[in-house]
């Protein structure tokens, strides 16, 4: 019997929770239509139509050093490149397949560059892999939900037709745990309607990723969505629950809990702007401090972030994506400590901002600017000190004249006298380190 618990998942995905920021990479040929990874299906685009995208693919400004480098300078610990999309495009050397990156004019097999640049910098790697594929001539197409051909009855295909398909599958997952070295993550996308566990035989399929990458942790879609449900939320996750789950484009509402209110493990995935793959007309970025703030939130709530950056046609990361990063990274550079291997605090969401706790040591994420001291309800008596986390200089925890109503909560104040207001150091996020009392 295969089984699997909530203590084996919590195991296997222990280094992966102290990472809590990484980078996703969605790239393919999508990124010359420039109008997202979709296009083909939500414009019903025909093999042929798209087949002028495989003809003039050629990223001659393809250096994975230099997104290896954005990342590891953003404070990412690890990057999940789609080694294949839902079109079917393979952005590495598979044998199974003619539709690969390396008979463009590209001539490149980008994601053995990208592993050995990504590791280069001391990053993990993670591939995306899209269970979906329009190209594959076993895929369900005509009536299948997404399938660009969804409505053209030549494309009616035996349903038993699927199993060669499913077989191709765990040949390219064979051919990516075989030949690049230690893979660190598998994502997969996406299970739906009948599509949904042992559709994609995911048990053996499970059995022979862990067999050739015994430390690899993989996400929850085999048996779900982005819309997220799946047996990792169950009592009992099955065999091929995943290690982790991966709700998408949002942050979920009080973390992630089973069915036993146990917290299991998450991370969510977010864009930057609103699309994935590479919209040139796209500037709906968010700001740096909103992305410090949701790395906060997810990490307050034991999750991690992966943040998506959709390179362009010529292997470019967009320019406003980066000098989010970089702002990102040099905040990280100060409070990482409040961050990385850090969780969920046990306390209840303080009303200017968030904690965030690792042992003895709580990150008071303060966001919004408080008259006076700074409240912190039911902690009287148990800080030892406080730091300001960016230069180390004490901020002190002190119990102003006029806090005499609230014997049971600490104070806190940026300087002396302890009652004023003060600005904050940091309008994005201004931490403070508090030791607490054993
Ligand atoms: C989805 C989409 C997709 C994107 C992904 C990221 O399910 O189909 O295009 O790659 O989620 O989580």
């Amino acid at each position: 019997m295969d089984t699997n618990s909530l203590e084996q998942i919590r195991e296997r995905s222990q280094s992966f929770l102290q990472d809590r920021f990484g980078m996703f990479i969605h790239w393919g040929l999508y990124a010359i239509p420039s109008r997202g990874e979709w296009v083909r299906s939500l414009e019903k685009m025909t093999l042929e139509d798209y087949q002028v995208y495989f003809d003039e693919f050629n990223p001659i400004e393809y250096d994975p050093r230099s997104w290896a480098k954005a990342a590891k300078n953003a404070g990412m610990k690890y990057a999940v490149l789609t080694a294949k999309h839902h079109d079917g495009f393979c952005l590495f050397d598979s044998e199974l397949t003619d539709y690969k990156s390396t008979n463009t004019k590209a001539s490149r097999d980008l994601v053995r560059e990208f592993i050995d640049a990504f590791r280069a910098e001391g990053l993990k790697v993670g591939l995306y892999y899209s269970l979906l594929d329009w190209h594959h001539p076993d895929y369900p197409a005509y009536e299948d939900k997404f399938h660009p051909m969804r409505d053209n009855p030549e494309f009616k295909r035996e349903k038993s037709q699927i199993s060669r398909y499913v077989d191709y599958m765990h040949g390219q997952v064979r051919e990516l745990l075989t030949n690049y070295g230690k893979i660190d993550i598998m994502f997969f996308d996406f299970a739906y309607e009948e599509m949904i566990g042992e559709t994609w035989k995911s048990t053996e399929l499970t059995k022979m990723i862990r067999s050739l990458q015994p430390h690899i942790i993989i996400n929850s879609r085999l048996e779900s969505s982005g819309e997220e449900t799946g047996s990792i939320y169950t009592k009992e996750p099955t065999f091929y629950s995943g290690d982790y789950a991966s709700p998408e484009q949002m942050i979920p509402p009080g973390g992630v809990m089973n069915e036993n209110g146990e917290s299991i493990p998450w991370e969510a995935n977010i864009t930057l702007n609103n699309n994935w793959g590479y919209v040139a007309s796209d500037r709906t970025y968010k700001s740096a401090k909103t992305i410090i703030r949701k790395l906060v939130e997810c990490v307050s709530k034991n999750g991690n972030l992966l943040l998506n950056v959709g390179p362009d046609a010529k292997g470019k990361i967009p320019q406003e994506s980066l000098t989010i990063l970089t702002e990102v990274g040099e905040w990280l550079s100060r409070n990482g400590e409040s961050i990385y291997g850090c969780g969920d605090a046990s306390l209840p969401k303080p009303e200017w901002g968030r904690y965030t706790r690792n042992g003895d040591r709580l990150y008071a994420h303060v966001f919004e600017e408080c008259i006076g001291a700074i409240n912190m309800p039911e902690l009287a008596g148990h800080v030892k000190h406080g730091r300001l986390l960016s230069d180390g200089s004490e901020v002190s925890v002190f119990r102003p004249w006029n806090t005499t109503m609230y014997p049971n909560d600490a104070f806190v104040s940026l300087d002396k006298p302890e009652h004023h207001t003060y600005p904050l150091p940091d309008k994005r996020d201004t931490v403070i380190q508090l030791t607490l009392k054993k």
